[in-house]
């Protein structure tokens, strides 16, 4: 039996990059995962033809985590199609780096109604379906850590992911409901490509500090991610993995 055979999971933002291949890596453990997407339908059907093609089960829900109505609507499609909830992945985010000259009102709010107001919204509509060993984990950064120039917004919003992490975990603890957040550093997605990360002087110097030498990869990601959800971890709750190449 898989690590996660019986287990029903929601990956948020799982139509590309570190979401997708979570979505792909837990189903290949035996969880029937919820596939959500805001606009990128082709993608995340390409996630569900995979995992189905390769044995698995999973279905794609669109829906806006920063919209409340939207956010329990891709829960209660997890109940509708599967019956119950195990394990919530709150990957969904967006990133953008500017100055502290450039910031403005739009941006700030862009990135944390995705990345923080989403995360709570979508956790809210899962934790009244969530029982005793269950796991969410949630996608923030190593940047909260090493606190890049230009990064204002997005480590702000990556702090808050860490604080919430803390503050769930003991919300949920009493229930046995564990909450880790899993902190990737650059890895190369859709995402970092189309934001110019990919090739640039930033990735050079991204590499350079890394102690493994390379970028992350999504499976990099996706592979500690399995081990979240499942009762491997069951003696992890209230964490904050680096998941960088060793970077700090
Ligand atoms: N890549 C990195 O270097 C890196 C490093 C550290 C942490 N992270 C974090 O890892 C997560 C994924 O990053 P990524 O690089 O894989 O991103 P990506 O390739 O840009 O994919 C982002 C995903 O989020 C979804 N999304 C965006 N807005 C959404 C919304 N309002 N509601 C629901 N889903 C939404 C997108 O869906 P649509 O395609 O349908 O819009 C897409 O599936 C993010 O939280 C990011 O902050 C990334």
């Amino acid at each position: 039996m898989s690590k996660l055979t019986g287990k029903v999971a929601i990956v948020t933002g799982a139509s590309k990059g570190i979401g997708a291949a979570i979505a792909k890596s837990l189903a290949a453990a035996g969880a029937s995962v919820v596939v959500n997407y805001a606009s990128s339908k082709e993608g995340a059907e390409k996630v569900v033809a995979d995992i189905t093609k390769a044995g698995g089960k999973a279905v794609a829900v669109k829906g806006d985590v920063s919209k409340a109505a939207e956010a329990k609507g891709i829960v209660d499609a997890a109940i509708a199609h599967y019956g119950k909830l195990d394990v919530l992945v709150n990957n969904s985010g967006v990133y953008a780096f500017s100055p502290l000259e450039e910031i403005n009102e739009e941006e700030f709010h862009r990135q944390f109604n995705i990345n923080v107001l989403g995360l709570l919204l979508t956790t809210q509509a899962a934790s009244k379906h969530l029982g005793e060993g269950s796991s969410i984990i949630n996608i923030g950064s190593v940047v909260s850590r090493i606190t890049p120039s230009g990064s204002a917004i997005y480590t702000g919003t990556k702090g808050a992911v860490d604080a919430i992490t803390g503050v769930l975990s003991r919300e949920l603890g009493p229930r046995k409901i564990r909450v880790n957040a899993l902190n990737p550093g650059m890895v190369e997605t859709e995402g970092t490509h189309s934001a110019g990360f990919i090739g640039s002087d930033f990735e050079t110097g991204t590499v350079a500090q890394t102690p493994l030498g390379r970028l992350g990869q999504p499976n990099d990601i996706a592979s500690i991610a399995v081990f979240l959800a499942s009762d491997d971890s069951a003696w992890l709750t209230g964490e904050q993995l680096l998941a960088g190449g060793g970077v700090r």
